[in-house]
């Protein structure tokens, strides 16, 4: 059985299924060997056996439910016509600065130079066992247009917003754009092996309800209605979108995913037409190991009966020990053992 697609299509699981954001990451070993040698991590993501290579590293260690493929938000940007760098902290050298550079972004069509991703998938999903679903991903239009506009990760946001209270237009068209090219490119993964998708809206904690109604959650259904027809699982990440957590609830997604301020238990009655995912605060993963344990039964105990995904609230972190994770993925699959109720609850819409 692939617990990982039948959670996410609410149907009943023996135990809930497990994998956690950011993997595939620093806090492994075996990640940072491979990294040292491949030098640059653009490098890495461009070349599909290391791609592959470090997709399935945490598979094999720590047997999860699901892999991710390993990339970033922001590679599909270079061609759009995004000159785009790690340092290791992402840098644009040509960002959108106003309404007439909006001409240099372009859309491939048909959607094209990401072809190394789909071989990456390719080598990932022919590695996998059946029982393991691959997830492909992208950034929400409204995490990408800061991205675009402020040339790097911002914590105040104020050339976006400059931007889009400046040229509202201009900037609805930019999410636009964004929204369709990322759509294609969903497309192209899901054609090379992705089974379901995430879409992380990683920015969506710099806005007011109101305005994250209009400029991220707009934009970001209109690439999730786009690729409905793909009938794989959806996900959408909202990350510190907890007050607005209400307004997801008619997402075109089989998925949302809780960030870790989220109340796991009060989500189901804010969200009931979807799975849930999440969400452990990735910094329990910090505390001493019975704590991990403590913390993570408790948030087994709250979660839904069915329709659930057990995963960390936001990324794991580069500082995080190896036996932590190792806790908090053992005691999700211990449940099973100790009294999940693998019965579907009552269905929900
Ligand atoms: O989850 C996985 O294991 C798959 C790989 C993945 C990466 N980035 C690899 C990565 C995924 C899903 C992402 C998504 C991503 N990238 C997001 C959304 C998720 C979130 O955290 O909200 C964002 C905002 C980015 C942009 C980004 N990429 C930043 C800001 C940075 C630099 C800061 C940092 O975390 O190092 C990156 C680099 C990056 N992306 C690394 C990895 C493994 C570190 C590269 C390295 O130095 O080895």
């Amino acid at each position: 059985m692939n617990r990982f697609l039948a959670a996410c299509r609410r149907q009943p699981v023996d135990r809930p299924p497990v994998w956690v954001m950011r993997q595939a990451g620093r806090y492994l070993p075996e990640y940072r060997e491979v990294r040292s040698r491949a030098g640059n991590f653009l490098t890495m993501c461009r070349t599909p056996e290391i791609a592959a290579e470090v997709t399935l590293q945490p598979i094999r260690r720590f047997g999860l439910d699901a892999a991710i493929i390993f990339s970033d938000i922001l590679t599909p940007l270079v061609p759009m016509g995004i000159e785009l760098d790690f340092t290791p902290a992402p840098h644009i050298a040509n960002p959108i600065q106003g309404p007439g550079d909006l001409e240099r972004l372009v859309v491939p069509e048909p959607w094209g130079g990401t072809e190394y991703l789909g071989e990456a998938l390719e080598r990932v999903r022919a590695a996998l066992p059946a029982e393991v679903a691959l997830i492909g991903f992208c950034g929400a239009p409204w995490t990408l247009a800061s991205y675009v506009i402020e040339g790097t990760t911002s914590r105040s946001f104020t050339r976006t917003k400059h931007f889009a209270l400046t040229h509202p237009e201009a900037f609805n068209r930019l999410l636009d754009t964004l929204a369709d090219a990322m759509a294609a490119y969903l497309r192209t993964q899901v054609a090379h092996g992705a089974q379901a998708v995430q879409v992380f809206d990683s920015w969506v904690g710099a806005l007011a309800a109101d305005d994250a109604r209009h400029w991220a959650l707009r934009p970001a259904s209109r690439l999730l209605a786009a690729i409905a027809d793909l009938d794989v699982p959806r996900i959408y990440f909202a990350h510190g979108g907890t007050h607005f957590l209400h307004d997801l609830v008619d997402m075109p997604c089989e998925v949302i995913g809780l960030d870790w301020r989220a109340d796991l238990e009060r989500a189901p009655r804010l969200l009931p037409h979807h799975a849930l995912q999440g969400n452990l605060d990735p910094g329990v993963l910090m505390g001493p190991i019975d704590e991990i344990r403590r913390r993570t039964e408790a948030m087994l105990a709250i979660a839904p009966r069915s329709g659930y995904i057990a995963n960390l609230g936001h990324g794991i972190t580069p500082e995080v020990p190896v036996a932590a994770m190792e806790t908090f993925v053992r005691t999700v699959q211990a449940s099973q053992t100790t009294g999940f109720d693998a019965t579907p609850g009552p269905a929900q819409d």
